[in-house]
């Protein structure tokens, strides 16, 4: 049972397949980072524009790396639907289904955040050791901070963002100070080198579902803390750098202040708290709880990452590895192949939803 997968819901275009539900047969990821980076994020439409450049030979490469397939040799077209950009996501969806109906062969229309979770549980398969359900799921990326019960009856969304995202709020603090974008990676590899208690955070009170997050209150923190220094200097020649190449973080460290590097440092620590924190209360919350699972971008982080350990709250940790961490198409395979097994087609009149929620 072969599935030729395709993502395009934000700034990369992928096309995967995957064999009987565990074995990957090709990965493709054209990422559209040197595009966006010298606006400081990502532009839509020229993510769209980007797509269709891209998705042609991606797919084409993903079929032949598959071991030179045909469209006969599959069994199922799937693509993201949502939640992500609409004119991003059209791109993918619409040509999933030329495919589809060309080549005679079922459509899939994929979760996006469902693609983030079950890419966990396929290398779970592929281990050997599959993740015990039910799981609590935490889904950190730049759209997306949520806490989900996973069981076999399916989704529940238990705590969200009510502002910014966790990866959102790494980007938009890197930027700030001068870091260029995407700012997870950067701020992820620059934190080893200041102090991660030089400066306190408070985290945000919650009314309501006190599982829910909130990160706008740090970077408002961050930005307070730039004003009342006044480093728009140091700032502007990071910024300059930025704009012209990606430099390491040898060349970072060499035009940043120490004390900005203990910003960096507990801003990464405060956020990874937030996470684990709710994370842990979330794991509470649940009658019966075997396994955490933290997936998306930002479970790319080497701070949180050290910081859940193989264990947090009692429970085995699951991150994906950091090739399926960020978007991929193989994540969205995998989540197409439970709703292969669920029997959930779509027609050729599904449309891209760009808020789509999955529970
Ligand atoms: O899952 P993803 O590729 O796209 C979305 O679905 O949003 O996540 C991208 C996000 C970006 O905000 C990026 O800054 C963040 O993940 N990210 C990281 C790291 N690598 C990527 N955040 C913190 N530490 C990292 N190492
Ligand atoms: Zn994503």
């Amino acid at each position: 049972m072969r599935i030729l997968a395709i993502e395009s819901s934000c700034d990369e275009t992928a096309a995967a397949v995957l064999e009987d539900g565990t074995r990957v047969l090709s990965n493709v990821v054209a990422s559209q980072l040197d595009v966006h980076a010298k606006y400081g994020g990502v532009v839509p439409e020229l993510a769209s524009r980007e797509h269709l450049r891209a998705i042609s030979p991606v797919v084409r490469e993903a079929l032949a790396n598959a071991g030179e397939l045909k469209w006969k040799d599959l069994d199922a077209v799937a693509a993201t639907s949502g939640p992500g950009l609409a004119g991003a996501l059209l791109v993918g969806l619409t040509y999933a289904k030329g495919i589809s109906f060309a080549a005679g062969l079922p459509l899939i229309a994929a979760h996006h955040i469902e693609g983030h979770i079950q890419a966990v549980m396929l290398e779970g398969r592929q281990r050997g050791t599959p993740v015990e359900l039910p799981a609590l799921a935490l889904v950190v990326s730049g759209g997306h901070t949520h806490l989900y019960e996973v069981s076999e009856a399916g989704y529940r969304l238990l705590g969200k963002t009510r502002d910014d995202a966790a990866g959102e709020a790494f980007d938009k603090v890197a930027k700030l100070l001068g870091f260029g974008y995407p700012g997870g990676p950067v701020i992820d590899r620059l934190a080893p080198y200041g102090n991660p208690e030089a400066v306190r955070f408070t985290s945000a009170r919650m009314k309501g579902n006190a599982l829910d997050f909130s990160f706008s209150g740090m970077k408002t923190a961050v930005l307070r803390w730039v004003e009342s220094r006044g480093i728009a200097e140091e700032i502007e020649a990071r910024k300059k750098m930025a704009r012209v190449r990606r430099p390491s973080v040898e060349e970072w460290v060499a035009v940043t202040p120490q004390a900005t590097l203990d910003l960096v440092a507990s801003f990464q620590h405060a956020v990874i708290g937030e996470l684990l924190g709710h994370a842990a209360a979330a794991a509470a919350q649940m009658e019966d709880v075997r396994s955490i699972v933290i997936t998306g971008g930002v479970a790319c982080n080497s701070g949180l990452r050290a910081a859940a350990g193989p264990q947090w709250a009692g429970l085995p940790v699951y991150f994906p590895s950091p090739g399926l961490s960020t978007d991929n198409a193989v994540m969205i395979a995998a989540a197409a192949w439970e709703k292969f097994r669920r029997g959930e087609f779509a027609e050729l009149s599904v449309r891209v939803e760009p808020g789509l929620a999955l529970a």
